[in-house]
Parts: structure tokens; sequence; C-alpha cells
């Protein structure tokens, strides 16, 4: 049986809807999640919830034990996972207050944990990332949305960022000419963890603000403090309705 996970990113530290039954702090191989597994009934669903920078937002992205997040959350019974991320907007159909639901990746991250193989197995594992997102679940939500009332940008890639400062100007147009069209900080290496861990992973993405340079203007915190007040509520209500229509099949 399936089992259900959200993890939220930035402007989604807590999940107001869900009606809490257990929190639970674990310990993983891999240290300490970001926080609580949170468990309990979201849109009629049963989740597990888990603040991916921690419950009062103190982890910036690579700092994150994504490890951890997943290996709490592989551990917990889940199978499924839906990732929400706040993003810079770089291609021009993602501007501010769309939600797009990538299809690919590129990763320029360094230095964090990227891998659960270290060395102990039997046999290295070299996952399949071809398609970083599960094709299942990104067709799901793509049925779902308009009966949500969400309009969604159908694909994009999303390149990965260090962080935790903003990028320059140049960075984005590198990033544009390598076929990014949304910029995140913590998408990798959460993406390929939850693949190796053998978990369905999709990744929903909020856009915040144009990326640098994009818009002609600096990155205001005030705009995007405002989506994300905006944009988070149209998310969820997609997330509820792909529950609801994946828990009655
Ligand atoms: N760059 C990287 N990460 C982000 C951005 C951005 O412009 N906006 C929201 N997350």
């Amino acid at each position: 049986m399936k089992k259900y996970a959200i993890i939220g990113g930035s402007g989604l530290d807590r999940l107001d809807t869900l009606a809490v039954s257990a929190r639970r702090h674990v310990v993983t191989a891999y240290g300490v999640p970001s926080g609580p597994l949170c468990e309990g009934q979201f849109s009629g669903a049963p989740v597990v919830f888990l603040a991916r920078h921690g419950e009062t937002h103190r982890l910036p992205p690579h700092l994150v034990n994504y490890r951890a997040n997943i290996a709490a959350l592989k551990a917990a019974g889940v199978t499924t996972v839906f990732a929400i991320t706040a993003v810079g907007g770089i291609g021009k159909e993602c501007g501010p207050g769309r939600i797009v639901l990538p299809d690919q990746l590129i990763d320029y991250t360094w230095g964090r944990e990227h891998t659960f193989a270290d060395g102990t197995a039997n046999e290295v594992q070299h996952v399949d990332l071809t398609a970083p997102f599960s094709t299942e679940l990104r067709t799901l939500l793509l049925e779902v949305a308009p009966d949500a009332g969400v309009e969604l940008v159908e694909g994009g890639v999303y390149g990965a960022t260090q962080g935790p400062r903003l990028e320059t100007a140049a960075e984005i147009r590198r990033m544009e000419r390598d076929g990014c069209t949304l910029v995140g900080m913590t998408g990798m290496p959460e993406a390929a963890l939850a693949r190796e861990a053998g978990l369905d992973y999709v990744m929903i993405s909020l856009v915040v603000n144009w990326a640098a340079g994009i818009g002609g203007k600096t990155i205001s915190h005030a705009e995007i403090g405002h989506h994300l007040e905006h944009g988070m509520s149209a998310v969820l209500r997609l997330v509820g309705r792909a529950l609801g229509v994946a828990l009655s099949r």
C-alpha cells in the first residue's frame, strides 16, 4: 500500500490544514532530519509532513540533512513524495506566481552529502535518473489540476544551485544556455536520494521571483514573500486533489 509524504519548502514550514495525529522525532543512520515527521490527515488523506528547512526555517539549503530526511521518510514506510519548492523563474513561461511541474533537473550544487552509497554495500549501484521525477505522479497532477483550479506549467528544467546566496546575472545566463527554466537551491540531492531510496518523487515548484537579471529588476524579498503567501494555497489544493484521486483508485 502506498504511503504519502509532503516535503514543504520555503513558505511551507508548517501544514496548517494537517490534522496532526503524531509528531515523531526520529534519528536515522545519517543523523537527525530537519524536523519531526508530522503524521495526520490532509484533505482527508493520511500523510506525513516534513519541513525541509525545519519548523522554524532555521536550515539554509546547503545545511539541510537531505539523507536523514529521505531515510526518515523511508523508515516511516513512505512510498511517495510530493516535494514542494519555491524557485526563481528563468524561462519566459515561468514568471512569478506560476506553478511549474518540472520534468528535468541539472545539479550545480557541491559539497553536499549526495548519496547513500557509503562504500559498505556489496555492489555499487548507479541509479537511473534519466527522468528524475515520477512520470506517474506528474501525469496524476496534470490530470487533476483543472479540477483543483490550478493552471500548471507542464514541464521545466530545475537548476539546483548551492545558495544560500542568490545567483549572479551571468550565472543565470549560463543556466539559461544550459536549458534551465527554473532555479532553486534544494532539489538536489533530494531528488537523487529519493530515487536511491526507491521512493516515487515529484516536485511542484512555485515561482516566487524572476531569477537574477531576467526581469531587469533586482530581486525583492517583499515580492518573494508576496508570491509565497499567495501561491502556496493553490499548490496545496493541487496536492490535496491528487491525494484524493490517488486514494480512490
Ligand atoms: N534562485 C535560487 N533559489 C531560489 C530563487 C532564486 O532566484 N528564488 C527562490 N528560490
